[in-house]
């Protein structure tokens, strides 16, 4: 079953009244990585990132250095630990590089941090105000799914690169953007029988709705399953899917992804572009791996999905997939996962009126994974 509501009706499901947890966006995500001036450089040279603010032993930071990269909206920051013991190097050394931080931009994070709490959030940071001679910023956070947690960031009151303790970077090194923009989605893999609790934490603790519903039906191939449902914030800017394994066959992508990460955590990230086909070819070119689907995928879409503006010859060239819903249509495209362990990738979308997922596209895209799996040994 699934019901969509596009995101201008959510504020209708949702009162203004009850919504105790306004958001403006999501301000950045961090992550924890092993070697963070390197995967500067692969999101600076492979994605079109580039390096804005650094933190570190020259800004006087002993313990750790974080190098924050930026295209467009999107803001990531790339955490490395310069010490042996501490938070950073046992997240790392249990899930691989990963996300650790998914902030969000707020009006008030000491107002977030109490309405969240009073839910039931585990805190993880009580509001605090960090300053510098650009003014101040004021953070709180609790805790999400896994490891991952939410930092609410109040910075009406900044005016600096990033945050205090950051110094601004402009290196001569620059690389062409890719034409990504902003997040649209970030999708958290949980374990057995765990979505509809996490659902439930985002809808109850932060004044979520439920947007879609995908069952195993929905999203099973001949060997392996999963379940999803979209949760959305009262403006529709915070998207977040939770995704839990299905009993299958064989094993499930998502059993996959939580062995390999030791837990639940952020399976992937959807970048929004305004032309999928020019930032594909730029990130083919610079050799992001993206999933392929058969040729014959290509022979029926058009069937399925009517009309569209693009030529189908590079949209097959690319290995782009699109999908349709009441409201219009989509381009989308996954990459093979960025890392060595199988945990997390990216997709890049493109939403032509279209406000859902590409369900059309699952049986193609996850017979594509299954291939990828059969490949690993761990189908
Ligand atoms: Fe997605």
């Amino acid at each position: 079953m699934s019901t969509n509501i596009p995101p201008q009706n959510l504020e209708k499901i949702i009162p203004e009244a009850e919504d105790f947890l306004p958001l403006l966006g999501t301000d950045y995500v961090e992550l924890y990585v092993g070697n963070a001036k390197q995967a500067a450089y692969y999101y600076q040279t492979a994605w079109g990132f580039q390096i804005v603010a650094y933190a570190g032993l020259e800004t006087g930071r002993k313990d750790s250095v974080s190098y924050v990269m930026q295209q467009d909206k999107i803001r990531l920051v790339l955490t490395s630990p310069l010490q042996p013991d501490g938070d950073i190097n046992d997240h790392i050394n249990a899930h691989g590089d990963g996300v650790k931080v998914i902030a969000l931009w707020v009006d008030d994070a000491t107002k977030s941090y109490e309405e969240t709490i009073k839910r039931g959030a585990k805190s993880y940071l009580e509001p605090k105000v960090e300053k510098d001679k650009n003014g101040s910023v004021i953070f709180s956070g609790i805790h999400t799914y896994g490891e991952t947690v939410h930092i609410f960031v109040e910075r009406k009151n900044y005016n600096g690169s990033f945050l205090p303790g950051y110094m601004p970077v402009n290196k001569p090194y620059k690389t062409e953007p890719t034409g990504l923009k902003f997040i649209d989605h970030m999708v958290g893999n949980v374990g057995w029988n765990e979505m509809n609790k996490w659902c439930e934490f985002y809808a109850k603790v932060m004044g979520f709705a439920q947007l879609v519903s995908f069952d195993d039906k929905d999203i099973s191939t001949e060997y392996t399953a999963l379940m999803s449902k979209v949760m959305s914030n009262g403006n529709g800017r915070i998207k977040f899917p939770i995704n839990e394994p299905a009993e299958g066959r064989k094993k499930s992508q998502i059993e996959e992804y939580i062995d390999f990460y030791n837990g639940a955590g952020v399976q992937h990230m959807a970048l929004a572009t305004d032309n999928i086909i020019e930032t594909v070819s730029i990130l083919q070119n610079r050799g992001i791996e993206f999933l392929t689907v058969p040729a014959s995928y290509y022979e029926t879409v058009l069937d399925r999905v009517g009309e569209i503006d693009e030529d189908l010859a590079p949209l097959k060239e690319l290995g782009i997939l699109i999908d349709r819903d009441d409201e219009g249509y989509l381009l989308q495209i996954f990459t093979k996962p960025i890392l060595d362990r199988p945990t997390m990738f990216f997709e890049i979308i493109q939403r032509k009126g279209a406000q859902s997922f590409g369900k059309g596209n699952f049986k193609a895209l996850f017979e594509a994974i299954e291939r990828e799996q059969q490949q690993r040994g761990t189908l």
